[in-house]
């Protein structure tokens, strides 16, 4: 082990990274990870790390969870790829089928697949112009939605993800999004929104409105059941589609299959991706039938769109939330990290501005200086995710401002790891304050 943990271990393999990749595509820590199991992961120095972070959010049902290893051996023994435009196979049929069932609301629905979250969105644009024969796609301040050229545009944060990656596609509008912890109203929302329809595109020429239920890199910050009906009504009323990106939010994250679901709020089309396939590259985009068949054949699609070992893996993780009750285990998961960090923002209501934790295992503190909203703490944020890894916890960060620390715990971690977690968090944070 010694001799591995000189010769082959995680600064080996950073410092070979660091020559082989490009720069913007860095990693958290210096962890090079040779195994996991269920909410639990061991490096090549071989420490172990409690994993609050399920490689963002994907894999909800636990790393190499059984049924899901089995289901795709299984299916490595008969084919990986066919492409699904060409020769189809039973899997994707079926797992189409069963999103459409899961979906919300009662109307008929459609799926089509891709392989990853920026894909889905970027399908969604182009599903909606086609169904509508309209340009305008407005999008919200703090939003993520993605990497490729619309889904950047789309974004609503400009450093890492837009910067000098110019010019953005046209046509795409930002308004705010309803934040009460940073005094952003529901009426201001929709104000801006009225304001748009004056200033800058009429509503007749607006194909879609993207939100997220759950704004995920932007912070955590969860929608109200209000804002997500006024913007059904809003979409109704002038013909528009209303997206749900429910990338980091859907697959039981959340407490429900999808976030939506909370509102009662039944989307025109919505995005699926992340904790879908349990660690395997699949992205969907489900919605209204009539919809969905806007474009005409052979307009969507992709290589590797509905790879066969993804959908095996999407049905087995779809199978493991229904068996083992795994809507009921994000809410309790929510309530359970919620009561701890309540407690730990009693001790530090300075520092600990806001516990968000009523959204299941979509749980995240805002750090701030001064118990003041307008002072984010970026750099305590940022030593907490670093402190956290040296002692074995993986954390990630996240918001606008930077000053956010997200849980994405797997909905199969055990209340024991999830206390040891938080235990180590708690420490982390005694120590940078006492500093
Ligand atoms: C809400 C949301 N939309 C889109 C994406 C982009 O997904 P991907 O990274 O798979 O392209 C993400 C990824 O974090 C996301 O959280």
């Amino acid at each position: 082990m010694e001799k591995r943990m000189q010769e082959h271990g995680n600064d080996h393999w950073q410092s070979r990274k660091n020559t082989a990749f490009a720069r913007a595509q860095g990693n958290l820590a210096p962890v090079f990870i040779e195994r996991a199991i269920n909410a639990e992961m061991w490096d090549e120095n071989g420490q172990r790390y409690i994993d609050f972070a399920t490689g963002i959010a994907v894999c909800s049902t636990g790393h190499t969870n059984p049924k899901v290893v089995a289901a795709v051996q299984e299916q490595l023994q008969r084919f990986s790829h066919t492409a699904l435009g060409l020769t189809p196979y039973r899997s994707a049929v079926e797992l189409a089928e069963k999103l459409n069932e899961l979906a919300p609301g009662s109307s008929p629905k459609k799926t089509m697949f891709v392989t990853t979250g920026a894909e889905a969105v970027e399908n969604c644009v182009k599903i909606a112009r086609s169904h509508t024969c309209r340009r305008g796609i407005i999008a919200f301040n703090g939003a993520f939605h993605g990497r490729t050229m619309m889904a950047m545009g789309l974004t609503g944060k400009v450093t890492p993800y837009k910067s000098r990656f110019g010019p953005m596609p046209g046509e795409i509008y930002h308004v705010p999004y309803p934040v009460d912890y940073h005094g952003v109203t529901l009426q201001q929302s929709l104000d801006a929104l009225d304001n748009l329809f004056h200033v800058d595109i009429a509503p007749s020429d607006v194909a879609a409105i993207i939100v997220e239920p759950v704004q995920g890199e932007g912070g955590f910050y969860p929608a109200s059941n209000e804002f997500l009906l006024a913007l059904r009504k809003l979409c109704d009323e002038h013909g528009i589609v209303l997206i749900a990106d429910e990338i980091q939010s859907g697959f039981a994250r959340t407490g429900k299959f999808f976030c939506f679901e909370h509102a009662g709020v039944e989307p025109d089309l919505m995005t699926v991706a992340k904790g879908v396939a349990g660690g395997f590259p699949l992205a969907a985009v489900v919605g209204k039938a009539e919809v969905m068949d806007a474009p005409a054949p052979g307009g969507l699609g992709g290589t590797y769109a509905g790879s066969p070992i993804a959908c095996v893996a999407a049905l087995a993780v779809i199978d493991v939330i229904e068996q083992e009750n795994l809507l009921d285990r994000a809410t309790q998961l929510g309530e359970l990290f919620g009561h701890r960090l309540v407690e730990l923002q009693r001790k530090y209501p300075d520092v600990i501005g806001d516990v968000r934790a009523n959204r299941g295992a979509m749980v995240a503190v805002e750090l701030v200086k001064n118990r003041d909203v307008n002072q984010p703490d970026a750099d305590l944020t940022q030593a907490l995710v670093t402190n956290a890894c040296q002692s074995g916890l993986i954390l990630l960060s996240c918001g606008v401002r930077a000053n956010v620390i997200r849980f994405l715990p797997a909905l199969t971690i055990t209340d024991e790891l999830v206390h040891d977690g938080i235990d180590i968090f708690a420490t982390c944070l005694d120590k940078l304050l006492a500093k």
